[in-house]
């Protein structure tokens, strides 16, 4: 059978305990609570000190395991998107599929960045349309903690730590995806590997890779402002509904301001936004996941509404997915 939809079946997330407040980041950087609430609409986000990214992909998953009612042997495909992995390699995939005993999944990670969620979503229902993946275990997990360069204000107070989960299985509802990169923009946001010296000559460190992110705030503003009310419209164009159809938007929870502003040049009023950054800032590709488990948790979405998940990263990247929420059960 062909699937022209997704079917998620049940959702998780996993947070760290420890919470780092904007009063936290007075005393070791010339920021302000004010500055920082006013800017960006955060108060607090969770920082993982002893947890391994892929750990917590691990919780998240066995929540959303739980929640869908399936077993891990039941998973065909892994997919997880991260930036932040504990490893080069192997995969986050892998070793989340080792831990919880998937002997029946292949397993690939996904870097797309702080779209990642989105642009899996996108691969996992294809893999599902042709029908030889049955179930597919999704996980965005990020411990940008670990890239966060704690001494530029402008970009320390941003970021958190987290992970998502979902299981899908195909579905019939509507569904349609946009997806964009935009490299001629790369340079606003990156993050390089320290390179190391090598016995052949050559390979000498180029001494700008630090192993920490590099942003440039005010264009990755402008770009995400733009960006995303336009992979919305797409997303929706290809669905052949309007953005006024859209029950609920998902956005990337990058900056309250972005998210608002992007609302307003969609016309949309804040009540269909999903919105949780003030509790844990910009955890990269995991922020959609764990606003869209909470949201389902809280009973806000509902089976049969049109939500759209949206996002924006390094790359730049950028996309939407629209789809119709049916859970299976
Ligand atoms: N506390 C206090 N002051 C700060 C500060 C902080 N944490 N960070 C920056 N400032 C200062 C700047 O130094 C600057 O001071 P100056 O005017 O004396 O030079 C002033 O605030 C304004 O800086 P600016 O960069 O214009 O602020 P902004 O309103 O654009 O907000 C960001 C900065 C980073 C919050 C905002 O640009 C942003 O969110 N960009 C997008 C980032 C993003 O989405 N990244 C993730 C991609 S997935």
């Amino acid at each position: 059978m062909n699937f022209l939809g997704l079917t998620i079946l049940g959702t998780g997330h996993y947070l760290p305990e420890y919470i780092a407040s904007n009063r936290e980041y007075e005393t070791f950087l010339d920021t302000s609570d004010e500055w920082i609430v006013t800017r960006t609409g955060m108060r607090e986000r969770r920082i993982a000190l002893d947890t391994p990214v892929w750990k917590m992909g691990e919780m998240a998953a066995r929540k959303a395991l739980d929640d869908a009612g399936v077993s891990p042997e039941e998973i065909d495909l892994i997919l997880c998107t991260t930036v932040t992995g504990d490893f080069r390699y192997p995969s986050a995939a892998c070793l989340i599929q080792g831990q919880l005993g998937a002997k029946n999944a292949f397993a690939m990670d996904i870097a797309a960045a702080c779209a990642g969620s989105v642009y899996a979503l996108d691969m996992a229902r294809r893999y599902l349309a042709t029908g030889d993946v049955k179930t597919i275990l999704q996980i965005s997990a990020e411990a940008l903690s670990q890239t966060t360069d704690y001494t530029d204000r402008g970009t320390a107070i941003l970021f958190g730590d987290g992970a998502g989960a979902a299981v899908l299985r195909g579905g019939d509802g509507l569904f349609a995806s946009a997806l964009f990169s935009a490299p001629d923009c790369g340079q606003n946001i990156h993050c390089a590997f320290p390179r190391r010296s090598l016995p052949f000559g050559g390979g000498t460190p180029a001494g700008e890779e630090t192993g920490l992110t590099y942003m440039n705030g005010r264009e990755v503003y402008k770009f995400a402002t733009r960006a995303m009310p336009a992979a919305v419209q797409a997303a929706c164009q290809r669905a052949g509904i309007g953005v006024e159809d859209l029950d609920y938007i998902i956005p990337h929870q990058a900056n309250l301001r972005i998210i608002e502003t992007a609302a307003k040049a969609l016309k949309v009023p804040l009540e269909k936004i999903c919105v949780n950054i003030q509790k844990y800032g910009n955890t990269s590709s995991a922020s959609i996941m764990i606003c869209l488990d909470e949201s389902l948790r809280e009973g806000r979405i509902k089976a049969g509404d049109r939500i759209c998940m949206v996002g924006f990263g390094a790359g730049l990247t950028y996309g939407a997915v629209v789809m119709e929420y049916q859970s299976g059960k």
